[in-house]
């Protein structure tokens, strides 16, 4: 429910359990618009409960597919794909619908894609996903807030490479490049596991790619593909964002059903901070309780570096740890609005440009405030964790969008957070 508020009481003493990772959000929303590129139902399994997946089935059905699913799978049939259009009433909720653009393309040879917009933390762009589909022979036309793609036949195989590394643009490209005639090289893709996860999916589906892993994916054209099967992968942010709350509480968290190598970059700042981290075949706990931690300098990179998403939980954390740490976001220079209200919580950060300086240690009170985007709704929830009396969080559909059971989990934790309905209240 939009109206929907979070009451996270201060907890009584410091987390301390497990938790089970979901599906990685940003793999679904890869893998679904994948299921475009062949006529018939495609499988996925380990999908998370999360209000994106309602969002880009919304748009998948809109272009014709039927789509049921129960306990955590999706199937997608495509067979009555005929509407080649994503309306802007979708694609401004949720960004990842723009990923049916290239299959869509691909496949139909035409479509109709609204343009993406904002988000709360200013411009994102998308001029690399049109440049990347005009080097696959694709012709683009922007009209009215829409993009109008169309290609005479078959795209054409070619070479793009990325300026900087960019994972929407790499999902675009990737899935349009396996229809292509002849053979596409995409430069400098992105690496991080959700691409991974998209090509096992595609190469399930009949397409032929080299350099998984890898910034240069060489994919070889074909004419036709069939339904995929596939997996999700854990989600790494969500794995993160609870390991945060074992630090900022000083308690201690195990998350299972995840791949600790995903999240090695933010292991080594819980290790760099002083926390205590154990790392099984796909289990991760950090321990920080009793350890007197230390402030840091961490800045964002693309993967394997510490992952933009992770920003906002990290601020909150860092805010809760005796001296001046250093948070810079070289992927969204602007990704700060959490700060205002981390501010209201008594946090004391000082923003210039796109670094942020926390000045942690000091004592917390709760306060009513507001979520901005989803990690940013993680950040306040964690600090009102720690919080004096009581933190009244508005506007967590933005958490709902990437969290799934959230109130569950931290409940297995230890952490009291309630949903109030406002009608109810
Ligand atoms: C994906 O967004 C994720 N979303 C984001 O997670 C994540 O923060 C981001 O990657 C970075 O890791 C999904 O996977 C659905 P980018 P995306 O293209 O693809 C610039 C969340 O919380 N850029 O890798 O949009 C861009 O402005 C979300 O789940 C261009 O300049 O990010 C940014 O500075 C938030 N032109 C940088 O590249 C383009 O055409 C990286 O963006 C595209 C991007």
């Amino acid at each position: 429910m939009t109206m929907d508020k979070f009451l996270v009481p201060a907890v009584a003493k410091p987390l301390d359990g497990e938790v089970e990772i979901a599906g990685a959000k940003n793999a679904v929303l890869a893998i679904m618009p994948a299921a475009l590129l062949a006529d018939g139902i495609s499988e996925i399994s380990n999908v998370p409960h999360l209000k994106d997946m309602k969002t880009m089935s919304d748009v998948l059905r809109i272009i014709g597919c039927r789509i049921d699913g129960e306990n955590h799978k999706l199937r997608i049939d495509t067979r009555g794909a005929n509407h080649l259009e994503a309306p802007y009433e979708l694609v401004k909720t949720m960004r990842a619908s723009f990923y049916v653009l290239g299959p869509l393309v691909a496949r139909f040879g035409r479509c109709r894609v609204s343009l993406p917009g904002g988000c709360a933390w200013g411009p994102r762009p998308i001029d690399l996903h049109l440049k990347g589909l005009e080097a696959l022979g694709a012709k683009i036309n922007i009209t009215h807030g829409y993009v109008e793609a169309t290609c005479e036949g078959r795209l054409k195989g070619g070479t793009f490479h990325f300026p900087i590394s960019s994972v929407g643009a790499t999902v675009n490209l990737l899935l349009a490049a396996t229809l292509a005639e002849g053979e596409s090289i995409l430069q400098n893709a992105a690496i991080e596991p959700e691409i991974d996860n998209l090509v096992d999916y595609l190469i399930s589906m009949g397409a032929k790619i080299q350099g998984r892993g890898t910034r240069t994916l060489i994919i070889q054209g074909v004419e036709s593909l069939t339904p995929g099967k596939g997996e999700t992968i854990a989600d790494r942010i969500e794995a993160g964002t609870f390991l945060c709350g074992a630090v900022i509480t000083r308690g201690r968290v195990k998350v299972t059903h995840m791949v600790p190598e995903h999240i090695m970059s933010v292991l080594n700042v819980f290790k760099e901070i002083g926390c205590d981290v154990a790392i099984g075949d796909s289990w991760v706990e950090v321990d920080a309780r009793n350890k007197s931690l230390k402030p840091i300098s961490v800045t964002t990179l693309p993967y394997p570096g510490f992952p933009t998403d992770l920003q906002a939980p990290l601020m909150a954390t860092l805010a809760s740890i005796e001296g001046n740490s250093l948070i810079q976001d070289t992927i969204y220079h602007d990704r700060f609005t959490h700060i205002a209200e981390l501010k209201r919580l008594g946090a004391d950060i000082q923003l210039n440009g796109n670094t942020a300086t926390i000045i942690g240690g000091k004592s917390l009170e709760g306060a009513d405030v507001m979520a901005s985007d989803l990690r940013a709704s993680a950040a306040l929830v964690l600090s009102g964790l720690i919080a004096e009396g009581e933190t009244t969080i508005s506007r967590i559909y933005h958490l709902d969008r990437g969290y799934e059971d959230f109130e569950a989990k931290m409940a297995k934790l230890g952490a009291t957070v309630s949903r109030i309905r406002p009608e109810l209240a």
